[in-house]
This record gives C-alpha cells, structure tokens and sequence, in this order.
C-alpha cells in the first residue's frame, strides 16, 4: 500500500488531498496519513497542507532497482538486483543467496560487518557509498579467480573514470588515497567452480573519514567537489564490466593485460610487498599475461600472484 500511495504521489507531481486517494486507494484516510508518516520517516519529504492534501517535494537518496535499471544496458550483469536496507556484508548476502542467477547484484545501504581483503573491516556507512557484490558463475579454473578481480579493476577505472588507477592488485585509487576495494570470494571444487562473489566498495559521496583513514581512503565527492548518482554510477560499473568479463571469459587475461597496465599506478614504482609473512623488496616493473606482479629484487625478478599479498610503497601508501 505505501508504494501505491508512494506512486500516485509520485504521477501527480502537485497537491493530492487525503479523500481522493482514500476513494483511489479503497481505504481510510487515517491509513492514507499512517503510510504517509511511514514514507516521511523513509525519508520521502512529504509535505501536507490542510484543505490541499499531500504533495511529494524529493525522494531520499536510496538506491533502489528501478532507479538503476534506465542506465543499464547489460544482458546479464544487474539484470536481477537486490537491494537491502541493511546487511552485514553485501558478499555473505550474495553467498547465501548463491542461486540467483549468473550476474544478481547485491547492493545494501549500509553494512554492519563490511569485509576488506585480508580480514581488515570496511567501513560502509549509509548513503555516501556503493556496497555491493556481483554473484558470478564463471567457467574458469578456480586458480584464474584473481584475474576476475583484476578485471573488474579495470571496469571500476572506467566506469570512475577522472584520474582514478589500479594499485595492484585491486585498490582502485586517486593520487595516493584509496576510493575503491574489490573483495573476491568463491566457492569451488578442487577444479571448477560453484560461484564467485566479487564485492565492489565505493567510497562515493563520503564528506569525511575517520581520523585514522584520512590519510588513506578518499571518496569521488571529495576529490571532485561533486555529488555522484549512485545508481547511475552502479550501472556504468556494470556497463564496463560485462564486455570486460565477455571478453575475460573468451580470450583470457592476456587480451586484457595491456588495459590493466596502462592504468596501474604500481609499474615503475618500488614497492615492499607482503607475501605469506615475509617482506620482499623491490621496483614493480610489470604485469604477466596471467595477472602477476613482477618486481625485480635483489634476489632476482619475481612474478607475484594476487592471492595473500599486501602491497606498500616505500614512500607513500603507493
Ligand atoms: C579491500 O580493499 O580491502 C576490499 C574491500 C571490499 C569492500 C566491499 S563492500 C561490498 C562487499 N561486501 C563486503 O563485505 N566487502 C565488499
């Protein structure tokens, strides 16, 4: 009943009296003024005048299926959106739920346990970000999952655009600070997969962080001084990441590594990298065919895989 009321508000675009919509709608005018209390307190600023009735002036800056829907113009990815009020963390929302179809996208206004790589938390405070997972099913060896994070990485540089870069593996960063973390997480047999969850955290319209993130974490709002629609910007991720995966899935990481490489800000720097406990030094000199990092150290060149490994610049957070 609130989305009936919520939509003849919405269609009359000027004044509706209590009455009219109580005849509409066949029921009370107490209940029309029950609903509408409820809307307000959704955030929906209603504004009512005795002797005219209701009248919608804004809707609240939440995001919902169908305000992403007219930008999408995927075939699979986002066809099926979930959105929630609140979860604990958009990829458990996803893994319990792994029997959407191949692309469900699920999106929460905030998150109670938002999950960063390595066991760190991610801060997902409501309405200023994008907290949301892609459930996949992808053809792959479970061994090639990482190239799926770095591909997305491409598709969050694209869709961000302005002088957004990878830190690889899959900060997405702007000058020094983070805007962006992917979190990937799959379920899978020794040799095929059952379902990856590829979580996307964007830190969109955030005003400020906390004191021991601001040195580290930025937001789009902070870096342009402009307000980004978050639904608008939920699609062109998944505009940009659908022809990515396609193209993934077909020809490999190696049709994609150039991409990958034009647009991470590690190549060229020296870098200490965290690799199962131990500090390994070195100067990031390129990207394998395969998604790895190759440094060349005092002990010879290496070629590093995404999996447990914690990148720092020696001067900087780069
Ligand atoms: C990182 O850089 O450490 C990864 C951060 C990933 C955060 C996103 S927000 C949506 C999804 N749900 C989570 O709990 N985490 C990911």
């Amino acid at each position: 009943m609130k989305d009936k009321i919520l939509n003849i508000l919405k269609k009359n675009g000027d004044y509706i009296s209590g009455e009219d919509m109580s005849r509409t709608l066949g029921i009370s005018r107490a209940a029309i003024w029950k609903h509408i209390n409820n809307l307000k307190k959704d955030g929906y600023d209603i504004i009512s005048v005795t002797r005219k009735g209701y009248m919608l002036r804004s809707a609240p800056d939440v995001i919902t299926p169908d305000k992403i829907y007219p930008y999408l113009n995927t075939r699979f990815m986002a066809r099926n959106i979930k959105c929630y009020k609140e979860t604990d963390s958009t990829n458990e929302a996803a893994k319990s739920d792994y029997s959407c179809p191949d692309g469900t996208v699920f999106i929460s206004e905030v998150q109670t346990a938002g999950k960063g790589r390595l066991g760190r938390s991610w801060l997902s405070p409501r309405g200023s970000g994008i907290w949301m997972t892609v459930l996949l099913k992808p053809e792959i060896p479970p061994m090639d999952v990482s190239q799926l994070t770095l591909i997305s990485g491409i598709a969050l540089c694209r869709a961000i655009g302005g002088k957004s870069k990878i830190k690889w593996p899959n900060d997405i960063v702007i000058g020094a600070k983070k805007v962006c973390g992917i979190l990937t997480e799959m379920s899978a047999e020794a040799d095929r997969i059952n379902y990856v969850v590829c979580g996307i955290g964007i830190n969109v319209n955030t005003k400020e962080f906390p004191a021991e993130l601001s040195d580290k974490a930025t937001s789009i709002l902070i870096e342009t001084g402009n307000k980004t629609d978050r639904c608008n910007l939920i699609a062109k991720v998944m505009n940009e990441f659908e022809p990515l995966y396609n193209k993934y899935i077909q020809h490999g990481f190696s049709s994609l590594v150039d991409e990958y490489k034009k647009n991470c800000v590690t190549l060229g720097k020296e870098v200490k990298v965290i690799y199962r406990r131990k500090e390994i030094k070195g100067k990031a000199i390129d990207i394998s065919s395969t998604g790895g990092l190759i440094i060349d150290t005092a002990e010879g060149i290496l070629n590093i895989t995404s999996g447990e490994v914690s990148v720092r610049g020696l001067y900087g957070y780069i």
